[in-house]
Formats: structure tokens, sequence, C-alpha cells
């Protein structure tokens, strides 16, 4: 389990990579934060595309950094998005394919922080969000 402290230095890592991402279609924009094993954060932020499906969501980017790294080991991931570039009004959780990117490199008690701010977060495990997972 992420102590307090850990929390707050992620919520702050993803509202600070929120402001790189490039959404100029959807205008949605989200910054992720992931933290190894081994105490390092990558970051990730949505990347769109004008062809659309090419757009790589915040988590999918931390992750594909991390990995591509030779990060293995994951403890948490922050996650925050909404509209515009004000702070968000609602908890952003991962999407479908990023969940299902979450259950390739991390075990069922993964935290999953969804935030808004320092003081408005919620703590999920990867097996609340992504239940009875696909997995080899
Ligand atoms: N998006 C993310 O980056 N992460 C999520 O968990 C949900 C959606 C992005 C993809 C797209 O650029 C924009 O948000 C709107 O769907």
């Amino acid at each position: 389990m992420l102590d307090g402290k850990e929390i707050q230095e992620l919520i702050i890592t993803a509202l600070e990579q929120r402001k790189n991402a490039y959404a100029p279609y959807s205008d949605f924009r989200v910054g992720a934060a992931l933290l190894t094993d081994s105490g390092k954060v990558y970051t990730g932020c949505n990347i769109e595309n004008s062809a659309y499906t090419p757009t790589n969501c915040a988590e999918r980017t931390a992750f594909f950094k991390a990995v591509s790294e030779g990060a293995r080991g994951f403890r948490a991931i922050c996650i925050t998005g909404g509209p515009g570039k004000k702070e968000p009004e609602e908890f952003c959780p991962p999407c479908g394919v990023c969940r299902q990117v979450m259950l390739e490199f991390c075990s069922p008690d993964f935290e999953i922080i969804l935030a808004i701010n320092g003081e408005r977060y919620q703590v999920y495990t990867l097996d609340e969000l992504a239940p009875m997972g696909f997995r080899l």
C-alpha cells in the first residue's frame, strides 16, 4: 500500500504531466504517473492523432515508456484528466484497453489512484477495476 506522501507525489506529477497532453481533437487532457517497484516514476500524457485511432492514452504512454526502458514491476499509477486546461471536476478512470495493458504487467493489488487534486482522490486496486481480466 502506498503511504500518503507517495500518493501526494504521484498526484503532483500526474497533474504536471497533464499539461503536456496533446489533445487538439477532444480537448480532453489526461496525465499519468506510474511508480515502479524500484521507486522510479514514469510519466505519460494522451497523444492524439488526426486519424483518431493512433491516439494513445496517458496511461499507456507511461507504461510503454517504462517497459521500453526495461521496467517490469509496478506498484501504482495516478491518473488525472478532464476537459480543457482547468482543473478536472470528475475522476478519470482508465479505459478498457489501458486496463488490459495493466493486466499484462501488474498484479491484482496494483494501485490505481484517480485524482482531481491533492485532497480529492480515490484509490482502487487493479482487481477492483479489472475483475476476471484476461491473462494467458
Ligand atoms: N484518454 C486517456 O488518455 N486516458 C483515459 O483513461 C481515457 C481517455 C484520452 C484519449 C483521448 O485522447 C481523450 O482522452 C478522449 O478520449
